[in-house]
């Protein structure tokens, strides 16, 4: 099993430490523009194998050579957000930088499966399916992973629970029409909806939109790393593993919950091949009416999107 991930900034270097950690990859390969920094880093992470008990070779490159024949590949280059930005205003920039290293990693690994993280998430993860020219199965984004941990860390801080009693899940786009689904959520099995208000409930749904931007706010440069490495890596062991689990991710939609050709948050189960299979949740009007504003929205960005695949 081997897996590239692509950028060794903070979001790249920490994902590529947990797949490497987890161990059941052969070999990641961590390709970066600066000189010397995929390098440094990948002999630091290498050196970690004794204390931590891996097996993973790491190799930090700046060309692509070393990625060939990967089965999994995360893109997280591009620039991240500053304080007062929103994802959107990365998308001329970003748009560049991930045409480019589709171009290079699928020319080298014509059968992988990528997961996108760049920003902005739902139009780089087009992006990326038209430059590629993978199946829509074989190119999904990361976003609802990170967006639905954000809402159960909420939900959990404000009944003072663990997390891990928290049900929670969020659809739609990975910005602003993000669609937490309240209806959906449980604490210790109990419905959110019996436990608190709906001004709470606004509360803690607003809270989880805003996750990023609360983060950015506070480090001023650069945007969150531990919870979306955390998040990109869960889904790529799930493909790794061909586990078939399900879980929110940035999908390709063809006819699910009456929406089709965009690329949106659902929940979907992952495999070997990428997405096997959309699975439609039971949402009530309000929710429904949501995911379908989100994916208009998404459509109209994302038609943008093919000028910088096609230029
Ligand atoms: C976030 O929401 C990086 O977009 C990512 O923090």
């Amino acid at each position: 099993m081997k897996v590239t991930v692509v950028g060794a900034g903070f979001y790249g270097s920490t994902t590529v430490q947990r797949i490497a950690e987890a161990g059941y990859a052969d070999e990641v390969v961590m390709v970066d523009i600066i000189e010397g920094k995929p390098q440094g880093l990948a002999l630091d992470l290498m050196e970690c194998r004794s204390i931590e008990g891996f097996d993973t070779r790491i190799v930090g490159t700046n060309g692509y050579d070393e990625t060939a024949g990967s089965d999994i590949c995360v893109i997280t280059a591009g620039l991240p957000r500053k304080p007062g930005m929103s994802r959107m205003d990365l998308l001329e920039v970003n748009a560049g930088i991930v045409r480019e290293v589709t171009e290079k990693f699928v020319a080298q690994s014509p059968d992988a499966v990528i997961v996108v993280v760049s920003n902005p998430l739902d139009e780089m993860t087009m992006l990326t399916s038209l430059v590629s020219g993978f199946p829509h199965s074989r190119v999904m984004g990361q976003a609802g992973m990170l967006d639905t941990a954000r809402f159960k860390h909420f939900v959990a801080e404000h009944f003072n629970v663990s997390p891990s009693v928290v049900d929670a899940v969020t659809l739609g786009s990975h910005g602003d029409t993000m669609v937490p689904v309240p209806s959906l959520v449980t604490v210790d099995g109990k419905p959110l909806t019996e436990l608190a208000d709906t001004a709470v409930i606004d509360e803690l749904v607003q809270r989880t939109r805003d996750g990023g931007a609360e983060i950015v706010g506070y480090l001023k440069t650069g945007s969150a790393y531990y919870a979306p490495s955390s998040a990109a890596a869960k889904m790529v062991e799930a493909i790794a593993t061909d586990s078939g689990e399900a879980m929110p991710v940035c999908a390709w939609l063809d006819g699910e919950y009456g929406i089709s050709d965009v690329y949106l948050g659902v929940v979907a189960k992952l495999g070997a091949g990428g997405v096997s299979e959309v699975v439609e949740l039971n949402l009530d009007d309000t929710e429904k009416a949501a995911l379908t504003e989100a994916a208009d929205a998404v459509k109209a960005k994302q038609a943008d999107v093919r000028q910088f695949a096609e230029a």
